[in-house]
Formats: C-alpha cells, structure tokens, sequence
C-alpha cells in the first residue's frame, strides 16, 4: 500500500467548482493510504477460446513487438518459444511474478495486461509448416499512396501488449524480449501507443486520436448479430488451427499534424463526416450525438450532402464496400518530432477480421483512391498476421498449429 496525498471533499468540490482561491491549500490535502484502485487490480484472463487484447478494451499503453525466428530454431525452437512466451503471459496477466523478475511491475497489479501472438506469412517457411499457411494471409496489395518501410514491415511473429499502467505493458514488453533470447527470435521491429487513461474523463464517449476525433463509433459491437462472423474465424473455418482466431492488420499511420491544425473546425468536421465536439454525424444537423445513426442520403439546406462525397466515413462504411467491416483496437503514438520539427506521430492502426480481404483491404483500396482524410495521413508500416485462437488451460497459444 503507498501513500500519497489525496484531495479531501472540500479540495475536489473547490477544484469542481474553479478552483477559486487556490483548491490546492494545504487545509485541503489529506495523506491517505490508497489501496489498489479497480484500473490496477483488473485483469483480462489468458486461458479462454480466444486470446485476449482483440475484444477487450484498448488498454492506455500499448506495445506492438514483431520478431524474426533465429537461423535454425524450426518448428521446434517456435514451439518451445510459444511455451516461454504463454506461460509468462498467463503468470503476468494473472499478476503473479514470474521467477527471477526484473520487478518493473514488482507492486502493480495486473492493471488489464494483455499479450496477444500472431504469425506472420514468413513464420510459415521457415517452420516447414507451409502447408499450414492462411490463404488469408496472402500478402496485402500495394496501395498507391503507401510508403512503407521494410524493417519496420512484417515479420515472423507480432506480439501485442496491452495493460492500463505503462510499468506494467513494459515489464510485459521486457519480459517477452527475454524469453525470446537470441536463439529463438530477434526483434525486428516495436512501436509504442497510448489511449486515454481510464478514469480521466466524466465522458462516456469513444476516446478521440490526435487529430481530436472521436474515432471508434461505428465499429462492430459485440452486440451485433453479425459480429463473430466478421471478426473470428468459425470453428469450421479453415486452417483449422485458425478456429476462434482472427487476422490482424496492422498500419503505421503518420499523422500531417501541422497541415490538419491549419484546417479550420468546419473543413476538419467534413472531411470526417462528424463533428468534432462530440463525435455527432453531420446528417444530425445541428443535434444528435455520437450514438445517432449516420444518414448517408441527407442533404443539408443548399441541397449538398450533409455528409461530402469523400467523407471518411461515406468512403469508409460497411454499405460504400459491399459490407466490409473490421473491428478497429487502435493506439496512437507520438516518436519525437522529424527533422522538419512535424511531430512524429499518428495512429497504430490494428484493424481484426476474420479475413482481409473482407475487411481492410477494399476499404483501404477505395480510401486510397482518395477520401477527404488520405491527404493528411502516410502509411509507413504494414503487417499481417495470423492470430489464433486462445490456449485452454494447460496448452500454450499456437499449440494445435505447432504439434
Ligand atoms: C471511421 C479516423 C484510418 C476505416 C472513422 C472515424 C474517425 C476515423 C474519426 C469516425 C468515427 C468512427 O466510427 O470510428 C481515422 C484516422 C485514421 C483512420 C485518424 C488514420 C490515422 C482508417 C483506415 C481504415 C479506416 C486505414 C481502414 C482501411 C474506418 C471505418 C470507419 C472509420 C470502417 C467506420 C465507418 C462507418 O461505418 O461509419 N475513422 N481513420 N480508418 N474508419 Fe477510420
């Protein structure tokens, strides 16, 4: 239990209430113990039909690892990895220490870690399990505006992490990095992101990205009929070893920070399709709010589309792509800023179907062709990825693929 000083009642409802007369007086503060608060002592359960960090909530940090298998580890040294690696993750999101720790999480509770693996298309070659290989991962097409970087791209093995304490998701990254060791796997390449940190605001809408969108409305809910089908595969599905697994495709998106700041309010709202405030569509004029469904057809008092022609969300939407949906779990991240002084930053794009080629690829290919957000994006990081379904008790992630 640590101690720190906490606002009393009187400080909350002065800072509530503006503040005025400095709410931070020492009359106001109070040294109590806090326990472990409900964001810490959550957890996401590791044993289960299919892995954890896909439908659970984005988690405030966020690290996304890609490794490549060591020359000569095999089918064998993947399997005895993937062991490493899910008895770790299952000891770490269970928020139990695993033996020898570094104990950079050592008084923090599980605080909703997940740890999430896929494979990628050259896993499968290097395994002699080419047999084995998704047709659905077959290589994503070249959009015209990508600007990929191959080191950044890729690679045999993805690991997601995911907590709500940043200690945490890099104790998680650290101790993956260990027991990778260099004879198993080597990293290729890690991105950083963050979320909103729960608890900080009274809003209960979608949390916004760093162009000040709220931005994960209309995903797929749980709640829909159609949801299962659109992101996992079925137990019918084929590889087999995919049953309750789903694809992951995951973009670096930049962010043309300065030139989308130089926007104004209104240009920024039609270019979404949404307002920005509160994450309305444009077709409730005035009203609304997040929650209002978009109306595609609505035009506003000149007789123009409410929502413009190559609004993002008109290009993007299930019904402009003959149903395509994914479920998007994105993490933003912000890496310094780029010898121009632009801030380094954007979207950790990770986008879950249960095939892309119903999912990411026809949207991005028309959002390609030129939707009003495209101008002030550039991808420089792809991969795909192969993620199967959870470990039962007992059995570590990829078993039925890799014995
Ligand atoms: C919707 C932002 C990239 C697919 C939205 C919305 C925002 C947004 C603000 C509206 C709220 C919502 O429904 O979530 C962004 C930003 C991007 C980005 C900032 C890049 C940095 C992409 C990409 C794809 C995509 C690469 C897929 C290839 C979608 C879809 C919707 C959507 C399917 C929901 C459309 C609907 O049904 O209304 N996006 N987006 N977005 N976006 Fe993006």
């Amino acid at each position: 239990v640590s101690r720190r000083y906490v606002l009393g009642a009187a400080g909350a409802a002065g800072l509530i209430a503006g503040g005025a007369g400095g709410a931070f007086g020492a009359a106001q503060l109070k040294e109590e113990p806090t326990a472990l608060a409900s964001v810490g002592s959550s957890s996401v359960p590791f044993y289960g039909n299919r892995q954890g960090g896909i439908t659970t909530p984005a988690q405030a940090r966020g690290h996304l690892v890609a490794f490549d298998l060591a020359a000569g580890a095999g089918r064998k040294g993947a399997a005895a990895l993937l062991k490493r690696w899910s008895r770790a993750a299952e000891e770490m999101t269970a928020g139990r220490v695993p033996p020898g720790d570094n104990q950079i999480a050592l008084d923090a509770g599980p605080s909703s870690l997940t740890v999430t693996f896929g494979f990628g298309r050259s896993f499968f070659a290097k395994t002699a399990l080419a047999k084995q290989l998704p047709d659905a991962l077959a290589p994503l097409p070249d959009f015209p505006s990508d600007e990929l970087v191959a080191a950044h791209s890729n690679g045999d093995l993805w690991v997601q992490i995911g907590a709500d304490d940043a200690l945490v998701a890099f104790h998680a990254l650290r101790v993956i990095q260990k027991e990778a060791g260099d004879g198993a796997a080597r990293l290729r390449w890690q991105m950083n992101g963050f979320n909103r940190t729960p608890g900080a605001t009274a809003e209960p809408r979608t949390a916004r990205n760093l162009m000040g969108q709220v931005d994960g409305t209309d995903n797929p809910k749980q709640t829909d009929a159609t949801f299962n089908e659109r992101v996992f595969v079925p137990s019918s599905g084929s590889p087999e070893w995919m049953a309750g697994g789903s694809y992951a495709v995951v973009r670096r998106i930049r962010m043309l920070l300065d030139a989308w700041d130089d926007l104004s309010l209104e240009r920024q709202e039609k270019v979404i399709g949404r307002r920005k405030s509160d994450g309305a569509p444009l077709s409730a004029g005035k009203g609304g709010t997040e929650t209002t469904p978009v109306d595609l057809d609505k035009r506003d008092a000149d007789g123009l589309p409410a929502i413009a022609a190559d609004a993002h969300i008109r290009v993007a939407k299930p019904e402009s792509n003959s149903g395509a949906a994914m479920l998007r779990r994105t993490f933003s991240y912000h890496d310094g800023f780029r010898d121009d002084g632009a801030p380094d930053a954007g979207l950790l794009f990770v986008a879950w179907q249960a095939d892309p080629l119903k999912g990411f690829v026809p949207v991005q290919r028309k959002l390609d062709g030129g939707d009003g957000l495209s101008r002030f994006l550039r991808h420089e990081s792809s991969g795909l990825f192969a993620v199967p379904g959870g470990a039962g008790k007992g059995e570590y992630v990829g078993q039925r693929l890799l014995e």
